[in-house]
């Protein structure tokens, strides 16, 4: 009797800390109210993706910095996406036209006509961010400043962990435009950039063993064991 009133007890509790992150989460993850106001410049903060290869990708191998300014057009409800990339010293700009209405972001065709699935807008506490879930499960954390603070990115991680997609990645915020190199220029120094990467890599390895675990944690053990030995070797000396 004793043992099931402490079950009982445990699962009631459990029932009540269920309902309190169900609740939390289901606020986190509901669309903006309105329609923020998405003009002007932004800083692209933080990435979390469903398959934690992309963030991890994206945080350990490119770790650009995204600056994007969004201008509207004169058709209605379009507007177009000026973005500015930098990663390890090269620069680079592309813009994108979009169809934003009732919180969700459309890509569009020559004709402004939507195309595909929309990207959605999610509640942000930060006051001067915006949390956009993509199409292809990803979840990215813009600002109007180029960092924001712990909290902001706590409740950025907790979005994404009411998802269940992977521990969100900060990008660069290396937003200087001057003294770039280009691509295009041929300046490419193939030796530098590999051992930039290589660097890189090597220091936010943790971050693509964790994602390594998550994916093969179901690989036999002496296998994994030895995957795990030697991706540790490789940045090791
Ligand atoms: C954004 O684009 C508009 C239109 O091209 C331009 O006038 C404005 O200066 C740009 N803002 C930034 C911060 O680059
Ligand atoms: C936005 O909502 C309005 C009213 O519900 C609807 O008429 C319109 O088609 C919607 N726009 C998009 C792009 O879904
Ligand atoms: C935040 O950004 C400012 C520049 O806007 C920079 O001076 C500062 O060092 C950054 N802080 C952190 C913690 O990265």
């Amino acid at each position: 009797m004793k043992t099931l009133c402490v079950a009982a007890v445990v699962v009631l509790s459990l029932t009540s800390v269920c309902q309190a992150a169900s609740l939390a989460c289901e606020k986190l993850l509901k669309p903006v109210d309105n329609d923020p106001d998405l003009r002007g410049s932004w800083y692209l903060i933080a990435i979390s993706s469903q398959s934690c290869w992309v963030s991890t990708v994206v945080s350990s191998v490119l770790w650009p910095s995204i600056e994007v300014n969004v201008t509207s057009k004169d058709t209605r409800n379009i507007y177009t996406a000026e973005y500015k990339y930098k990663f390890y010293g090269y620069c680079e700009t592309d813009s994108e036209d979009y169809l934003y209405e009732n919180n969700t972001l459309f890509d569009v065709n020559v004709n402004s006509t939507p195309l595909g699935q929309p990207d959605e807008l999610l509640q942000s506490g930060c006051p001067d961010c915006f949390v956009v879930k993509d199409d292809y499960s990803i979840l990215f954390l813009f600002s109007r400043r180029q960092n924001v603070t712990d909290a902001e990115l706590k409740e950025f991680e907790s979005q994404a962990d009411c998802l269940g997609w992977s521990k969100p990645q900060v990008f660069n915020s290396d937003h200087d435009h001057t003294n770039c190199l280009s691509v295009e220029d041929g300046d490419e120094d193939m030796s530098r950039l590999s051992s930039l990467i290589f660097e890189r890599m090597k220091n936010t390895y943790t971050v693509q063993l964790k994602c390594f675990t998550e994916t093969f944690y179901s690989l036999p053990d002496t296998a994994f064991k030895w995957t795990q030995q030697s991706w540790s070797n490789f940045f090791s000396f």
